[in-house]
């Protein structure tokens, strides 16, 4: 193909081929977000850098970064996750800063035996320190299709969504001695790997291995973010008074309130704060405010 495009060109294609970077700049480039970190080969960006691919199989998983790091953000990505019988497998994407004391934010998809629901594991760490785990079913098959699952990061709180409704609220809690992440740049990783050990069930349902390769795909990154280059935040210091940077202060209107309530309602199976065994000298300060 290169070859002939190099002895046959003529104006024509020469303006279907700027037309076509154009719109593949539009559509976003996983390329230019993206390095593949890990999987020899089982990682792809396809496309044109518009879909990336993950796949495990026995001997391994695959998994990529991002090439940017970010200090407050509102991230989206469109993932479609391992098909058919997934048990034993983890879809983990997540936001992560480095250290013995880091921060992250977690969205990881357990898979299931074809039929059964996935889990959604979400976790929230601040100074290296986890244990918030909330979990969800999910009102529709992730595996069927894409769908977004989006962070907001921004100084007050972080918001999980999904297609836009949000699942999970974590406030700033440092007015009660809560860290917060605030200060720890953080990359988006992703990662499909082998956890049979406990993912499904327990560890009871292991992965069956001939169903292998399993595969999930990401497509649609859109971050509007700070990033860091050498300490400075692209965002500036007074960023929050402009208006394209919204999401820097935005919080949830009484509509999403609704809706969070609505899916905490049906669709959680599981949350720290209510799990009275795992606290028994009570639970953790953030799990008293409202
Ligand atoms: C898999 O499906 C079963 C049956 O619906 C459910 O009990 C289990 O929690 C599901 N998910 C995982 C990750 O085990």
């Amino acid at each position: 193909m290169k070859y002939l495009y190099s002895t046959c060109t003529t104006i024509t294609t020469l303006s279907i081929l700027a037309l076509a970077s154009f719109m593949a700049a539009s559509a976003g480039n996983l390329n230019q977000d993206f390095d593949i970190t890990w999987g020899d080969g089982r990682a792809k960006i396809l496309n044109n850098g518009e879909l990336l691919t993950l796949s495990l199989d026995k001997a391994s998983g695959s998994g990529f970064q991002s090439k940017n790091e970010y200090l407050y953000g509102k991230i989206d990505m469109q993932l479609k996750l391992v098909a058919g019988n997934s048990a034993g497998t983890v879809t983990a994407y997540y936001l992560s800063s480095k250290g013995s004391n880091w921060d992250e934010i977690d969205f990881e998809f357990l898979g299931n035996l074809s039929g059964d629901p996935y889990i959604l594991h979400t976790n929230v760490f601040s100074q290296g320190k986890g244990n918030r785990e909330q979990q969800f079913y999910l009102w529709f098959d992730p595996t069927a299709d894409f769908h977004t699952y989006s962070i907001l990061w921004n100084p007050q709180r972080i918001v999980f969504s999904v297609d836009g409704t949000p699942i999970r609220e974590f406030k700033n809690s440092e007015s009660i001695g809560v860290p917060f992440p605030k200060n720890q740049p953080m990359r988006i990783y992703s990662s499909l790997w082998n956890a049979d050990d406990w993912a499904t069930r327990g560890g009871l349902v292991k992965t069956d291995w001939a169903q292998a390769p399993f595969t999930a795909s990401y497509r649609n990154f859109n971050a509007n973010a700070c990033t860091l280059s050498s300490g400075a935040s692209s965002c500036g210091s007074n960023s929050a008074s402009s208006s394209s940077n919204a999401w820097l202060s935005e919080e949830l209107d009484s509509t999403n309130q609704g809706r969070l309530k609505w899916v905490q309602t049906n669709y959680m199976i599981y949350n720290y704060c209510t799990d009275a065994k795992r606290f028994p000298q009570g639970f953790p300060s953030e799990c008293n405010i409202a």
